[in-house]
Order: structure tokens, then sequence, then C-alpha cells
């Protein structure tokens, strides 16, 4: 198996002995404790599941810098986007306390983690702009990640953490959930020498449905994990369990049976391309993957980053050796109408891009909106049926 991220073993911050967990679920109650934000919560729910390995908790003030600034932990580890509990008060907890993480996002904020705090420091207003420079490119609150990250306090809680439990995820999405220490045993179950991961946020369409199967050809690969986001995204894009049984039924349907896992992961979409395709990387060889697909404007949003920024990252800003884990670079798929399938364009000689049905996520939304069907060339009929069926309930503008 491919090693994970920092360290020889992976090393999740969950508490998985089931008495342990339930003193430290006891003891957190009688702890001061904290309502971390949407982000933190999902920080702490990838440290649980062993997808932020090796980090054993939230990052301080220095190490968020140095990471947004170079990619790096002051220690020397290799770490692409800073790691925060981003509060909006403390004033009741100092330094050395055991404290609880609430989770904001499930009824009654129980305690998600318990964090023995190592500091409590201030961010200014410039150090916060720097980070969303050096992370999504901007400091533009229009960019609806760095709208989410400035929402947070100012206030950083770094030190170790437990984890009680998976918030809203494992609930929620029981049959597509899963830690990195699970899909780690799956794949080792399999037997599966060569891994591509594929992420998402989207139902896939025929497009990510070739890459997917490209990738596995090229590569030589026993199997593809589909690792689906299934924390918060922008209003507009779909929710979850809608993108959950379009997946499995296109699985279902088109790829042979045993050689696709279906899952998704607890986190908040960042939306920041290229460096978040870096993070993107380093948890899925966290999870076991030895190869993972990036395509064009992956994790991107709006015009923010350039079609194949996600790449080329991985050239000019990862040193040799970093990450273990083999990127698949797939050039902009679409169906061509002179060779009758779905191709990837580097690939399709003396094409004009009205050769290919081409088409934009924003122009499926309103044709779904308007009753009309993506053409079978775009989206697998039952794909475009369960969107269809989502959209005519009405729940179009719905907030995720
Ligand atoms: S993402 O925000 O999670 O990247 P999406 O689910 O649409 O969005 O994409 C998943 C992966 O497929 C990303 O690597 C993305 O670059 C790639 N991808 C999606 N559509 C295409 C396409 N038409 N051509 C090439 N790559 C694509």
């Amino acid at each position: 198996m491919i090693k994970p991220h920092g360290s020889d073993s992976l090393n999740p911050l969950h508490v998985a002995d089931p008495a342990e967990n339930a003193a430290l679920a006891v003891r957190a109650r009688t702890l001061p404790s904290v309502l971390m934000s949407s982000a933190g919560s999902a920080n702490a729910v990838m440290l649980g599941g062993g997808y932020f390995n090796p980090l054993t908790g939230f990052m301080n003030k220095a190490d968020a810098l140095r990471v947004a600034q170079s990619m790096h932990t002051r220690c020397g580890l290799f770490w692409p986007i800073p790691v925060l509990c981003l509060v909006e008060s403390a004033a009741h907890i100092v330094a050395g306390d055991c404290i609880a993480l609430c989770d904001p996002n499930v009824t009654g904020n129980p305690a998600l983690a318990v964090m023995e705090v190592a500091a409590i420091e201030t961010f200014s207003e410039a150090e916060m702009a720097t980070i969303c420079e050096k992370v999504y490119g901007c400091v533009e609150t229009a960019h609806p990640g760095v709208a989410e990250f400035l929402a947070q306090g100012r206030i950083a809680l770094s030190g170790s953490i437990r984890v009680l439990n998976f918030s809203y995820f494992e609930t929620e999405f029981a049959a597509t959930f899963r830690t990195a220490v699970q899909i780690r045993a799956r794949i080792q179950a399999h037997g599966w020498r060569k891994t591509v991961a594929f992420q998402t946020r989207n139902p896939m369409h025929r497009a990510h449905e070739e890459l997917c199967r490209i990738a596995m050809q090229r590569v030589g690969a026993d199997g593809c994990v589909i690792h689906m986001l299934l924390g918060k995204l922008k209003p507009g894009d779909l929710p979850a369990e809608v993108r959950e049984a379009a997946i499995r039924k296109m699985v279902e349907r088109y790829f042979p049976p045993n050689s696709v896992m279906i899952t998704g992961y607890g986190f908040d979409m960042l939306y920041a391309g290229p460096r978040e395709a870096v993070l993107h990387a380093v948890f899925r060889q966290n999870m076991g993957a030895t190869h993972f697909i990036v395509g064009r404007d992956h994790a991107g949003v709006g015009d923010y980053y350039g079609a194949f920024d996600a790449q080329t990252i991985f050239d000019d800003e990862v040193p040799a050796g970093a990450l273990a884990i083999e990127l698949f670079r797939a050039d902009h798929t679409a169906y061509s109408k002179r060779l009758h399938k779905v191709v990837m364009m580097r690939e399709a000689p003396n094409h004009r891009n009205d050769d290919f049905v081409l088409l934009s996520g924003t122009k499926v939304r309103e044709m779904l909106s308007n009753g009309n069907t993506p053409p079978p060339e775009f989206s697998r009929p039952e794909v475009a049926q369960i969107l269809m069926e989502y959209y005519q309930k009405g729940e179009k503008n719905k907030r995720i």
C-alpha cells in the first residue's frame, strides 16, 4: 500500500475505542466549550478520519501563515492549506485548558472533539488577507471560499485534538461517508495495487464518467474510488443526496461490478482551485489511492483560476517527492460529434469547438429548471432523470 502523507502509518484522531470515546464524551460536557465554525468542524472531521494525517490538531498562527506562504509548516511538513479553528470569542479559555469543540451543524451543538489548547492567537485583517491571497488567489468576498473564510472569527485556537464523532456525515450519509481509515482497509481487502481517486462535487456527467474510465485504463488501475464531497457547497450547487443517487445509478449501470467504490468525505468545498487540488491529493494519498485525477478547472469557481492551474501547481510549487500519489492530468473532456464518443480534446485532431457537445454548469441548471433534459451526449439518461426529478420538485432554490 502507498504510505500515508508524512508518516509510516495512518494516525486518525478519532477515538475509536467505544468505552474511551464514551468516557471522553462525558468529560467533554464538563469542559469549557466553544462553538466552531462549519469550516472548523469540517477540519475536525477530516482530522478524525485520518484524511489530514500526520497533523495532530489545529495549526497555530505561525504554522498557518507559513503554510499559506510556502506550503510547509515550520517543522518542514509539506501541507497546502492552513487547518484552522477560528472562533469569535475565547475570553473564557486560557492556554493549557482542555476544551470541548462544539458542532455548529448538529442540533444542540454537541461536542465534536476535545482540544488541549496550546495557544489562543488573534489574526489581524492583514494576516487574514494574506491567507486569502495565497490560498484562494484573491481577497474578494464575491469568491465563495473567501467569503466563508472571512465570515469566521479572528481568534485561532490551536492544539492537539481527539475527535468524538463525524458530525452529521456519518448519520445523514451512512452509506457513503467513509473515513480514510475505512477506504484504506477496503482497498487492501480488494487487493487493489493501483487505485485511481476521483474528486467530485457534481452528479457526474459523461465527461466525469469517462475521465474515471480513461484514467483507470491508462494507469492500469485495479479500481477507482469516487470520492464525493458531502459538506457544504455554495448556493446553486446540488445537494449531496441528489449527487449521490445520480452517481450510484451511473456506476451501477455503466461500470463493471466491484471496479468502483462510491464514497464520500465530510468537508466543506473551499473553491480554492490549485491549492485545494493539492490538499485533495494529500488526503487521497492518505486514503490509499495511488493516482489522483485532476482535470479542467479542478475545485474552481467562476473565472478565478486558469483552466489547468490546478495541474501546473504540481509542477511549479509542489517539491519533488513531497507527495507519493501520482497525478492523472486530464484535458478538457467532452463528447465529439465526429468521433461519436467522449474524448479528451487534445486527443481529437482537427476538431473545432462546435464539433464537441459543450454545456456549462449554468446552462445545464437552466435547462433542468426549465424542464429540458440535457442531451445524452452530455448526461446519461438515468442521471438526467434523477436531476430532472429534483429540479421539478421545485427544490432548486433550497439552500444547502
Ligand atoms: S470539482 O470542483 O470537484 O473539481 P467536478 O466535480 O465538476 O468539480 O470535477 C471533478 C473532477 O473532474 C475535477 O478533477 C475536474 O477538473 C474534472 N472535470 C470535470 N469536468 C471536466 C471536463 N469536462 N473536462 C476535464 N475535466 C473535467
